[in-house]
């Protein structure tokens, strides 16, 4: 039986390894930050030079990943997105950095930021232009691999605009195959999917082979209905996407906006509570030389951090929708478990959810202890699955929980045979 067991276990890891990305990346959600929501295509240095996609932008970024403890919270990669190349390229048909608002050139801007202990991250686009219409790598695959290796760029985020849909997955297997050639462990961010879904289900097993992690549904916007839309959409898909999702491979709900205008506090609370449920990406995109100090805690906050890294590495799923509360859980090392209760009903004040109801909660049986991290942290104590429990949460707020299983060993070696 043990030894059945044992097999078990050995090629389910075994056939995980084979079938995500080799590049031994990724094997945790990667943490972050990238430019689009907040700085967008903001070119014009002149009249804004504090917010303009140019070096300074990510030197500071940089500068203030390490002094205000992002870094030593676990945020790494600094991520260029779209409109920082020349409309040109080189003679040799190279990618350039556009010279004015990047003098030092993109290697230069690497060695800064590696000399933080960072990662640069940098954006192309697997079609004819990238969105923004700047140079896309259509038909460069090999050369800008190359540049990217020859940069020191350590994360490529590869959009799909101006593409043939019919030739993305081919585009993006290419590309995978022109960074791997180049020797450079590059992290591969797609949006593959996200192109694919209007035309025909996209197959998962390809993907998760291919890239780091995926986009799958439509751009963050700072508000509360897109982070809505991203939710609804995704418990709409978790058959097809979750299973797909492991360490080195992660379904992308794209980047947090905490920390900007659209949402208040209690809608942060929730991206970030439903972003680490679903084993997301932690791609900041907020303005960290300028962030209020709730917004800077909740997303250093460590407790949520360690459930977005936990190792065993399962993106959680909406389990029930009861009385306008979504209930969403995560898997977690060691048969614990997260437990997300969203407020879904945006009138009214607090209610209270009883804990019970949350179909996971059977590993309280026969006994199980309790902690909320979200919205504040409180040890709760040990609970049964008659438990009487019951969790107040604001509208359009969520509460985080996780639960930890304590099992007698003797009721344990009964439940196996
Ligand atoms: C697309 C992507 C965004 C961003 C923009 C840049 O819309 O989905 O994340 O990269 O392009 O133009």
């Amino acid at each position: 039986m043990y030894i059945a067991v044992f097999l078990l276990a050995l090629v389910g890891v075994m056939s995980r390894a084979t079938e995500a990305l080799d590049n031994g990346l990724a094997l945790k959600p990667t943490m972050g930050w990238l430019h689009w929501e907040r700085f967008m295509c903001n070119t014009d240095c002149e009249r804004d030079p504090n917010n303009c996609i140019s070096e300074r932008l990510y030197m500071q970024m940089a500068d203030v990943m390490v002094k205000e403890g992002w870094k030593e919270a676990g945020y790494e990669y600094v991520c260029i997105d779209d409109c920082w190349p020349s409309h040109q390229r080189d003679a040799q048909g190279r990618l350039q950095a556009d010279p004015k608002r990047f003098p030092g050139g993109i290697k230069k801007l690497a060695d800064y930021v590696h000399s933080k202990g960072l990662k640069l991250g940098i954006y192309a686009d697997v079609g004819k232009n990238t969105c923004a219409g700047y140079p896309g790598s259509l038909g460069y695959y090999e050369t800008d691999a190359q540049t990217f290796a020859d940069w020191d760029i350590d994360l490529l985020k590869f959009d799909g605009c101006y593409m043939d849909w019919t030739l993305l997955g081919k585009g993006y297997v290419n590309m995978a195959e022109a960074l791997n050639k180049t020797g450079r462990s590059i992290l591969y961010s797609c949006e593959w999917p996200l192109y694919e879904w209007p035309f025909q289900q996209p197959n998962y097993t390809a993907i998760r082979e291919t890239c780091n992690h995926w986009r799958n549904f439509a751009d963050v916007y700072d508000s509360w209905s897109s982070i809505k839309s991203i939710l609804d959409w995704t418990a709409s898909h978790q058959d097809i996407i979750v299973p797909s999702a492991g360490p080195g491979g992660w379904n992308d709900p794209d980047m947090l906006v905490i920390g900007n205008f659209g949402l208040s506090h209690d809608q942060q609370e929730s991206q970030m509570a439903l972003w680490t449920i679903m084993a997301a990406p932690l791609l900041m995109s907020n303005d960290l030389r300028d962030i209020c100090p709730r917004s800077k805690e909740l997303l250093q906050n460590r407790h949520i951090i360690a459930i977005s890294q936990d190792p065993l590495g399962k993106q959680g799923y909406r389990t029930a929708k009861v009385d306008s509360f979504e209930v969403w859980e995560r898997p977690l090392s060691k048969n614990r478990l997260a437990i997300a209760i969203l407020n879904k009903q945006e009138i009214g004040g607090p209610r209270g959810f009883v804990i019970r109801a949350v179909p996971g909660w059977k590993i309280c049986d026969p006994q199980c202890n309790v902690t909320q991290i979200l919205p504040q942290y409180k040890e709760m104590g040990v609970h049964t699955p008659q438990s009487k429990m019951v969790v107040t949460v604001n509208p359009s707020g969520t509460a985080l929980l996780t639960v930890t299983p304590i099992s007698s060993g003797f009721k344990a070696l009964n439940k196996v045979h």
